[in-house]
C-alpha cells in the first residue's frame, strides 16, 4: 500500500505556537506523537511519499527520526527541508528525493509537488464512466488563508463547463488535494482515503474554520438592540477598511450602514446583493452574513 502526507515539520517547535498552532508542549512531544501516528498505520512493506517540509533541523536529527518511521520513504522536497544540505544527513533513508514526480496509483495518475499546481498535467483525463484519472497532491499552504483561496479556485474551476469532442459540455475537473498532516491527525493516508477526506473537508470548509485559524476576522456590528456578527477573510477585511476609510467611516460604521440599508430599503438592497453576486464582489458566504 502507498500512503501520502505533507508538511509534518518534525522538530519544528514554532508550529505549536504560530502558523498551525498544533498545541504540543514541545517539539519533542510533537515528534513523539507524529511518530506514533505514522507507525499506527504504516507497515514495513508500505510506501510513504512525504510531500515536502519533512523536518526542521540538522541532518542528524532527520536521520534519527527517519530510523523510527516504518515503511519505504520517498521525499518531494519542500522549502523547509534544509537538512538535505547537511553533510551528516544520510540520503539512503529515502528511496528517492525529487522536486516533482508523476506516479501511477492503482490505474490513476498522481501529480506530486510540494507547491500546488493549478493546471496540472492530465487534468482533463477521465475514464469512460467520467471518473477522473489524474489527481494533484500538494502541501505547502497548510491550513492557511492560501488554502482558503485555493479552495475558492478549485470550486470555481469545477463549476465551469467546457465544450468537448463529444459535442457536449462537461465540468472541468480540478482534483487538487492538500495532504496536510493535521487534516489526517498526522497519519499517512492512501489516495482513496485522501480523496474521501478532501471531499468531506471541502464540503464543511466555512468561515468558522477561517476564524478559528486566524485567517478571517469576526466583526461585531451593533445594530438596534442587538449585535450582528460579520465574518470576513483578512484580505477582504483590509480592502473594505480602506474603502470605508475613504468615506471617513470605520469598518464597523460602514458595515452598519449596509445593515441599515438592508432594513430601510430591502428591495434595493436585495438587488444590490444580486448585482454583487453577479460581479463576484463578495462571496456567497459573506453576503449570507448581510442578508
Ligand atoms: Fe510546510
Amino acid at each position: 500500500m502507498r500512503y501520502y502526507i505533507a508538511d509534518l515539520h518534525f522538530n519544528h517547535g514554532n508550529m505549536n505556537k504560530n502558523m498551525d498552532k498544533r498545541g504540543f508542549e514541545s517539539a519533542e512531544a510533537m515528534n513523539e506523537y507524529m511518530i506514533k501516528q505514522w507507525n499506527s498505520k504504516v507497515k514495513t512493506g508500505d510506501e510513504v511519499v512525504v510531500l515536502g517540509d519533512f523536518c526542521f533541523g540538522s541532518g542528524k536529527v532527520a536521520n534519527k527520526i527517519l530510523a523510527r518511521l516504518r515503511g519505504k520513504k520517498y521525499l518531494i522536497v519542500g522549502n523547509h527541508d534544509r537538512f538535505l544540505k547537511d553533510k551528516e544527513f544520510e540520503p539512503e533513508w529515502f528511496k528517492w528525493i525529487e522536486h516533482y514526480k508523476e506516479l501511477n496509483d492503482d490505474n490513476r495518475k498522481v501529480i506530486l509537488s510540494h507547491y500546488p499546481i493549478f493546471c496540472y498535467n492530465g487534468q482533463y483525463r477521465k475514464d469512460v464512466g467520467d471518473n477522473p484519472l489524474v489527481y494533484m497532491l500538494y502541501g505547502h499552504v497548510h491550513n492557511t488563508f492560501d488554502e482558503y483561496l485555493l479552495n475558492d479556485f478549485i470550486q470555481r474551476t469545477r463549476d465551469y463547463k467546457r465544450f468537448e469532442r463529444d459535442k457536449e459540455y462537461h465540468n472541468i475537473p480540478c482534483n487538487m488535494i492538500n495532504c496536510f498532516c493535521q487534516f489526517s491527525d498526522y497519519v499517512p493516508l492512501s489516495l482513496d482515503e485522501w480523496i474521501a477526506l478532501d471531499k468531506n473537508r471541502r464540503r464543511n470548509m466555512d468561515i468558522e474554520d477561517m476564524i478559528k485559524t486566524g485567517q478571517a476576522l469576526d466583526i461585531d456590528v451593533s445594530f438596534g438592540d442587538g449585535v450582528m456578527k460579520v465574518a470576513l477573510p483578512t484580505e477582504k477585511y483590509y480592502r473594505l477598511k480602506d474603502a470605508f476609510a475613504e468615506q471617513g467611516l470605520t469598518i464597523e460604521e460602514g458595515l452598519k450602514r449596509f445593515v441599515e440599508w438592508s432594513v430601510e430599503k430591502p428591495v434595493e438592497f436585495k438587488a444590490w446583493v444580486e448585482e454583487c453576486k453577479k460581479e463576484g464582489y463578495f462571496s456567497e458566504m459573506e453576503l449570507k452574513a448581510w442578508t
